[in-house]
């Protein structure tokens, strides 16, 4: 059974309705998360939701649920489907208005709806059984200013996303007009040189990632690994040995081909078994 939760409610799916004229809907006027949980242990909770606090507070929504409120919704949302590995997904929009107008409308309560989906369990990160690791289309970043806010309004991540996806690929790597790396359509990015780890530098270009700041405290803390914030061209990305991506499904995966071309010499890379080792060992500590 799909059990939801709605406005104070759980019921199985089915059940949940919203107004059209939720905002949500109407403008894509919301903020979400996706937390990995895993038999009842969430991986980053903390994080998504300071995040998700942040992104209610740029748009002005003010809902403030403690954090032992989200707690409480995620254990129970996980307990009544199962407590496998899902992902649990959360969803605060501005509301349901009594018209469509674009201003904030006044004394109107958010929508609050969780639901959760099933994801794989990560594998032990093994060379051997890793598989071929993703394919990349490459295109220039055309989404709005304010991408640090996980924004309900996704259609230009979908836009760019179903590019790749047309062109065969996973997911598509963008870049700015000044040809540097800014992330994925739907995952934070990384590339590898001579064993030294780059990824982009958290501005407006790009979404906080919580598996990217996981992954650069746990390798930070581990000391083998020299990971650098900065900005990145797309000439690098052509040149890197290995190009990952990360995100909470996905963990960090191995990217091996670019625009039809192989990344390297095409196969998983060694920097990023010792990573994905670290994370796979470390990530609920955090
Ligand atoms: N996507 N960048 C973008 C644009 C994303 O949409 C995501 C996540 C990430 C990675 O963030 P995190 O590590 O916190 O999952 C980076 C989610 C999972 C989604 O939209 O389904």
């Amino acid at each position: 059974m799909n059990t939801v939760f709605l406005n104070g409610d759980y019921m199985p799916i089915e059940e949940a309705k919203i107004s059209p004229l939720d905002r949500g809907f109407l403008f894509g006027d919301g903020i979400y998360e996706v937390i990995p949980s895993y038999f009842g242990k969430m991986v980053g909770f903390q994080g998504h939701i300071d995040r998700m606090n942040n992104g209610l507070k740029a748009i002005g929504i003010e809902l403030n649920w403690s954090d032992a409120q989200w707690q409480e919704l995620c254990d129970s949302l996980s307990e009544k489907n199962g407590a496998g590995p899902l992902g649990i997904y959360l969803h605060v929009s501005r509301g349901a208005d009594t018209k469509r107008f674009h201003a904030y409308p006044e004394n109107i309560a958010p929508t609050v709806f969780a639901m959760t989906f099933e994801i794989a369990v990560p594998k032990t990160p093994d060379l051997a059984t890793v598989g071929k690791g993703y394919a990349l289309t490459s295109t220039e970043d055309l989404r709005w200013q304010r991408c640090q806010i996980k924004s309900t309004s996704l259609l230009g991540n979908v836009l760019h996303f179903q590019e790749g996806y047309e062109a065969g690929s996973q997911e598509t790597l963008l870049y700015n007009s000044d040809n540097e790396l800014t992330e994925a359509s739907a995952s934070n990015i990384y590339v590898v040189k001579d064993g030294v780890v780059a990824t982009p530098i958290q501005d407006n270009q790009i979404l906080p990632g919580i598996t990217r700041q996981l992954i650069l405290d746990i390798l930070a803390k581990d000391g083998s690994i020299k990971v650098e914030e900065r900005v990145i061209t797309l000439d690098e990305v052509n040149a890197a040995d290995e190009i990952w991506i990360s995100s909470s499904s996905k963990e960090i995966a191995p990217v091996t081909m670019l625009d039809g071309k192989l990344v390297g010499d095409g196969k998983v890379g060694p920097v990023w078994l010792q990573a994905a080792t670290l994370y796979s060992a470390n990530k609920f500590s955090y």
